[in-house]
């Protein structure tokens, strides 16, 4: 693992406590960023076993591989799961992790164009190889796709004056940096609540960018075909609509406007599972994250 690589693993333990039911299975970490969660698994798997693990953003990849045989590397989306499977001949897993959202890296790399608190060019790809990014979100969207950008995704009561104020603004100039985009907005009120309407603002244009919604209800799907029986998915997430997702999909086989019969998953734990006080302190980043576990039927 690259040791300059920052970016703190969260919930480890309890998640990898309850991912593995078999020492000798095949696992996938979905989401392998700085690869602290892969080394967690590997570290609790037999020599005989086998990790899967993958990561849309290149750099992440390439840069954190873990020496260590049982350990396949993949450059995905983790939505083409099952195509990676297929390569390696593999039809089912004894269990899955994904850690939802970014990387203290991805965050930290002003290049990446993911912060609102250093002035960086609007990007914020996972995948640099995608042509889509904030900057075309920002400039190119209809008024109507903004509003659902800013309503689904930033939960924004005012999605429409939001919408607005960016068409008006951009009939000027174009937006291309992130101070443009937060000179925009004048909040009144605490740093707070500044601080709290940027992050949603910004985490609303990020999920569009990397279709982040549509990517988690289709693994999830995925995942229930792809685990044995008794198999358990581990998911951690950052933001409400991630873990509705996941909560009803776990819990009453809701998705996508569709009721999964016979219920797929069995949750683990009734109560979602949150950072311990003193992982806060360890990492503030983790404050958010809410892990749910789910064993296949
Ligand atoms: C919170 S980080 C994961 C950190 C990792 N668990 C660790 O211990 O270092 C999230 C990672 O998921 C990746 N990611 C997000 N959505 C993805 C997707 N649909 N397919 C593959 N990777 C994705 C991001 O590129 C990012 O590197």
């Amino acid at each position: 693992m690259n040791k300059n690589y920052h970016h703190k693993s969260v919930l480890t333990k309890e998640s990898i406590e309850n991912l593995i039911t078999d020492k000798n299975g095949i696992y996938i970490d979905a989401t392998f960023g700085g690869g602290g969660h892969s080394y967690a698994i590997l570290n609790s798997l037999n020599k005989g076993a086998k990790l899967i693990s993958l990561d849309q953003d290149k750099e992440s990849v390439n840069m954190n591989c873990i020496k260590d045989k049982r350990l396949h590397l993949f450059h995905s989306n983790f939505i083409k799961i099952r195509n990676i499977l297929n390569k390696k001949n593999i039809k089912k897993v004894s269990g899955i992790l994904v850690d939802l959202g970014m990387s203290s890296y991805q965050l930290d790399n002003i290049e990446r164009g993911f912060s609102n608190q250093s002035n960086c060019i609007l990007d914020m790809r996972m995948n640099k190889e995608s042509t889509y990014s904030a900057k075309n979100v920002i400039n190119e969207s209809s008024k109507e796709k903004l509003f659902f950008i800013f309503k689904e995704y930033g939960e924004f009561k005012n999605a429409k004056k939001i919408s607005y104020k960016i068409i008006e603004a951009r009939s000027k100039n174009k937006i291309l940096f992130s101070s443009d985009l937060v000179n925009i907005f004048f909040i009144k009120g605490t740093f707070k609540k500044r601080k709290k309407f940027l992050s949603r603002l910004f985490q609303s244009i990020r999920i569009e960018v990397n279709d982040e919604i549509n990517a988690l209800k289709n693994f999830l799907v995925e995942s229930s075909k792809i685990l044995f029986p008794k198999g358990r998915i581990a998911v951690i997430s950052y933001h409400s609509i991630e873990d509705r997702i996941t909560k009803y999909f776990f819990k009453k086989g809701i998705l996508k406007e569709k009721i999964f019969k016979p219920l797929p998953f069995r949750m683990i734990h009734k109560k979602v599972i949150k950072p311990s006080f003193q992982e806060i302190i360890n990492n503030p980043r983790s404050r958010s994250a809410r892990l749910r576990i789910a064993e296949k039927i």
